[in-house]
């Protein structure tokens, strides 16, 4: 364990039992005391370690928030609509999850004086300007879920400035891992079941845009990391600072999965970002962050996980043997 890593502390996890969500709550667990806040619509219980407190209810629901956030030290805010497309099609039920409940985390921190992990997103750059991008980037979103993330992460940067609350906000680059899945996760956790099903794997249009892949074991190590470092007020970009191309990710996951899986092209995706990557100078910097997890083997040890048959387990888990979140 990290000697500056959070220890005996209350502590908040919105959406604690959702795909980062849980990975954090498992690495805090044996330290802290932990709540978590979650709807249970994507989230599992299966993924909480018996001892923390589960407070089954929606974030937008300010009497279960205040339940929830009652004398903790810290809030992680993970709880969101996390599709885009969802977003496009209902800008205003996401806007309610993704903005109105943030703004209720933060006011509810103040109440506490409880510093707030906020998850924000690649998403807020839209068409990146420069590559890799750095946080100083112009920013445009290109979804509604975009505007939403940069909202949130705007407003607790100016929570600290007006308030002098603690604030970090983190901005995820494209996460993957361990129980990501269902209908609007992330191409690798698709790819994945197309190959392990030797199906077709999609992609959408030529293959060349690019992606910045981060195993969310790094993502919790960014969280711990934020949970302690004195730079607040600030956003800082989570990813690898390494692109790669989703055709090369195509045959990455068909090699490693020994598919016979073809590789088919659709329609590309309208509005699609063509190529994202993070400069993450700032965070090893302030926050003393370097992902350590590279795409090849974090996807071989995600095709072990399915080879096993283990549907939450890896061996990039703490409590399973990795012990990587540091
Ligand atoms: C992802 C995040 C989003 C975040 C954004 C930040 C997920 C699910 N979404 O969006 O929350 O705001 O990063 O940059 O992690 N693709 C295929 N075939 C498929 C599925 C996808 O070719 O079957 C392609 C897409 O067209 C896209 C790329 O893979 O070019 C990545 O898609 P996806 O995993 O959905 O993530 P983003 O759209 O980058």
């Amino acid at each position: 364990m990290d000697s500056n890593a959070i220890r005996d502390s209350t502590i908040l996890v919105t959406g604690g039992a959702g795909f980062i969500g849980s990975h954090l709550v498992e690495a805090l667990a044996p330290h802290n005391e932990v709540r978590v806040l979650d709807d249970f619509t994507t989230g599992d219980r299966a993924y909480l370690p018996d001892d923390v407190t589960v407070v089954d209810g929606d974030v937008r629901d300010p009497i279960a928030l205040q339940k929830a956030a009652r004398g903790v030290d810290v809030i992680f805010h993970h709880a969101a609509l996390v599709s885009v497309t969802q977003s496009v099609d209902d800008p205003r039920r996401s806007n309610q999850t993704n903005l109105e409940a943030s703004l209720l985390v933060l006011e509810q921190a103040r109440q506490e004086d409880a510093r707030v992990v906020v998850a924000s997103s690649a998403a807020v750059y839209g068409h990146p300007e420069t590559l890799p991008v750095p946080e100083t980037a112009s920013t445009t979103p290109t979804s509604p879920y975009g505007v939403q993330k940069l909202a949130a992460d705007q407003y607790a940067r100016l929570y600290e400035g007006l308030y002098g609350l603690e604030t970090v906000a983190l901005r995820y680059f494209n996460v993957y891992g361990p129980r990501q899945r269902g209908p609007y996760s992330g191409v690798i956790s698709t790819f994945l079941e197309q190959a392990r099903a030797d199906e077709p794997i999609t992609v959408e249009g030529d293959g060349r845009q690019s992606r910045d892949f981060v195993h969310v074991s790094d993502v919790v190590r960014a969280n711990l990391r934020a949970a302690t470092t004195d730079a607040v007020g600030e956003a800082y970009n989570i990813g690898t600072g390494q692109r790669t191309t989703i055709l090369d990710l195509a045959e990455t996951i068909r090699t490693a999965t020994g598919s016979d899986s073809t590789i088919v092209h659709r329609e590309p995706r309208s509005g699609d970002i063509r190529h994202s990557g993070a400069d993450t100078s700032k965070a090893t910097r302030q926050l003393g962050f370097d992902a350590t997890v590279g795409i090849e083997s974090g996807i071989r040890s995600l095709v072990g996980d399915d080879r096993s048959n283990a549907a939450t387990d890896t061996a990039l888990e703490p409590n399973r043997g990795g012990g990587s979140y540091r």
